[in-house]
């Protein structure tokens, strides 16, 4: 996953954290998860705690910011959330597609960023976020 800054949000805690989150999953692609259980086990955590962490700043704003569109935003990073925690469950049972699940995660991160994070944009910024 490439970086560009039409992906930015300018908020520059965001803009970092999608960045980070691009390096990870990235890392992960570039054969972490299959390499040995050890190294894929590490990365797996690193991105579902990292994720976490990333939704939760967002989730931070909105509350602060009162943004409009925070429930559906929420629903949308709920779901993801889930699906990672279930592939995380198979890994560690030894039954996951990884690669699929890999492709999955990106598209869904970029379409997410393009569409869901693109909205709040306006409101952050309103609301004085940089
Ligand atoms: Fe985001
Ligand atoms: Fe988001």
């Amino acid at each position: 996953m490439k970086w560009s800054d039409e992906l930015g949000v300018n908020v520059k805690e965001i803009d970092e954290q999608h960045k980070k989150l691009f390096e990870i999953i990235n890392r992960a692609h570039e054969g972490a998860i299959n390499k040995d259980k050890k190294e894929g086990n590490d990365v797996l955590n690193e991105l579902i705690e990292f994720v976490r962490v990333h939704f939760s700043t967002e989730e931070k704003y909105f509350e602060k910011c009162n943004y409009s569109g925070a429930k559906e935003h929420i629903a949308e990073h709920l779901k993801l959330t889930e699906k990672v925690l279930k592939f995380k469950n198979d890994f560690d049972k030894g039954e996951c597609d990884c690669s699929a699940f890999l492709d999955f995660l990106k598209s869904w991160i970029e379409e997410h960023l393009k569409v869901m994070d693109m909205k709040y944009v306006s409101e952050f910024k309103k609301c004085g976020l940089r």
